[in-house]
């Protein structure tokens, strides 16, 4: 008997407790929604009364399993026009899944609905949000699709806090700056293409396909603009010199470091011993091999052209790569590391052979690219690199 009261008594605790915080909790949420829809223009009729049940009569209302709280949000396509309000969605403390893509919303996306605590999934793709992205994300966030609307400015870092992202889809937006490196070990899709982001692709997205980065036109429109203007700087300063007398053009020397014997084609002739070993590698290459395998490794020649020789070559442990030797290449170190470096960045677009190391001497500059077997070759020989070069 004392133990039934008991057992009654504390039954009816946890009820008088709990119930009346779990129905405030979806009030709450019923208010909010309410006061968002308010709000919001829209078509389609979504059924939302005040009197009805949420949880079972609400379009694109699902609640959580208890019935406490509005956990999914999906009103795809509804016709919603103009600006989402703060202090409406972003009230849904316990919201998991947010889709509003295919509407027309406008103007900013106020921060409270990207940083709700629990939200795992958020699509707003297909609308017309303009401004910054919002610098404060949920660390939940598993996919976060935000393309196809008018986005400016950077891709906040703060990115790389959202450790638990699979899926990131900024694609055609307005975004500029620079990619921040993000390492993201569970990413699976990434999709940046279609912005105005201009640089490199940071080391740690260059596992994504190229596909995840085009028609971004600062990355190539921009870059040969700025070649071509180097180019024509480059050339300038070269008749300069030339016009001062020095008579500067090098030939590849055919001796020295006693493998001019071997029966196999020769690209090192020119490289000067202390010199060996400094061959150059751009960031995010993964090639381990040193000056000395490349002057080892058996090579054939792939073509001839006015810059000079292109080579086949094939290392240990079967990495091929190809090594354009250039001829009468009449440059200072200096200004050939930073045309190096400038080609290596552009080398990043998917349409150009990507420049992976290079080596420089008096006597013999070296270029070493990846070798792509089957139709790349003409790129090689004629791409941009080859073009801009000719100018050196
Ligand atoms: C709309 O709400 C009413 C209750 O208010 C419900 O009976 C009806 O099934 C709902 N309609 C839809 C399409 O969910
Ligand atoms: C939650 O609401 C749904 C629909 O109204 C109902 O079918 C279900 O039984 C409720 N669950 C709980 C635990 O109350
Ligand atoms: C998106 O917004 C811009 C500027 O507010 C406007 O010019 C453009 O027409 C809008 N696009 C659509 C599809 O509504
Ligand atoms: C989030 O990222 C920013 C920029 O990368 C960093 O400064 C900040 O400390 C991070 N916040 C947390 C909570 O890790
Ligand atoms: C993107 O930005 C550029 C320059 O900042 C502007 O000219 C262009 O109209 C913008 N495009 C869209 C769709 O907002
Ligand atoms: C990337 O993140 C992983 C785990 O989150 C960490 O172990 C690794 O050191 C990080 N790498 C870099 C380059 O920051
Ligand atoms: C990214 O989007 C572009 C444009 O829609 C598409 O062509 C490309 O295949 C996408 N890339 C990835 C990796 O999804």
């Amino acid at each position: 008997m004392e133990f039934c009261t008991s057992s009654m008594f504390s039954s009816l605790v946890v009820i008088t407790i709990f119930l009346p915080l779990i129905t405030a909790d979806l009030n709450s949420d019923k208010q909010a929604l309410l006061d968002f829809l308010a709000a919001v223009p829209h078509r389609r009729n979504l059924n939302w009364s005040s009197t009805s049940p949420i949880c079972s009569s609400w379009i694109g209302v699902t609640c959580s399993q208890d019935n406490s709280s509005v956990s999914i949000l999906r009103l795809p396509a509804v016709g919603f026009m103009g600006h989402i309000p703060s202090n409406t969605l972003g009230k849904l403390d316990s919201l998991r899944t947010l889709s509003l893509r295919s509407n027309r919303f406008n103007g900013d996306l106020p921060s409270d609905i990207t940083t709700l605590p629990s939200l795992q999934y958020l699509y707003l793709q297909h609308n017309n949000f303009t401004g910054d992205l919002p610098a404060s994300f949920s660390r939940q966030l598993d996919v976060l699709d935000l393309s196809f609307n008018s986005f400016t400015g950077d891709i906040p870092e703060t990115i790389q806090n959202l450790t638990l992202l699979t899926r990131l889809n900024f694609q055609n937006n307005n975004l500029s700056g620079s990619i921040p490196n993000l390492n993201l070990t569970r990413l699976k899709l990434l999709n940046l293409s279609y912005n105005q982001l201009s640089g490199s692709i940071p080391s740690s997205l260059q596992r994504f396909p190229n596909s995840s980065f085009v028609g971004n036109s600062l990355l190539c429109v921009g870059g040969s603009v700025v070649l071509i203007l180097l180019a024509l700087i480059i050339l300038c300063c070269c008749m300069k010199k030339k016009n001062n007398g020095g008579s500067g053009v090098l030939k590849g020397k055919t001796s020295g470091g006693g493998r001019t014997e071997k029966p196999k084609e020769e690209f090192g002739s020119g490289v000067q011993e202390p010199e060996k070993n400094k061959l150059v590698f751009f960031e995010g290459c993964s090639y381990n091999f040193d000056l000395e395998d490349l002057l080892r490794a058996s090579a054939e020649v792939l073509g001839k052209g006015s810059y000079g020789t292109a080579y086949k070559a094939v290392l240990e442990e079967s990495t091929t790569v190809v090594v354009k030797r250039l001829k009468e290449v009449v440059v200072g170190k200096k200004d050939f590391e930073q045309q190096m470096e400038i080609i290596g960045r552009v080398g990043q677009h998917p349409n150009v052979v990507p420049l992976r190391a290079y080596y420089y001497s008096k006597d013999e500059k070296l270029l070493v690219y990846d070798y792509i077997p089957g139709g790349s070759l003409s790129t090689l020989l004629h791409g941009t690199h080859f073009s801009f070069l000719s100018f050196l």
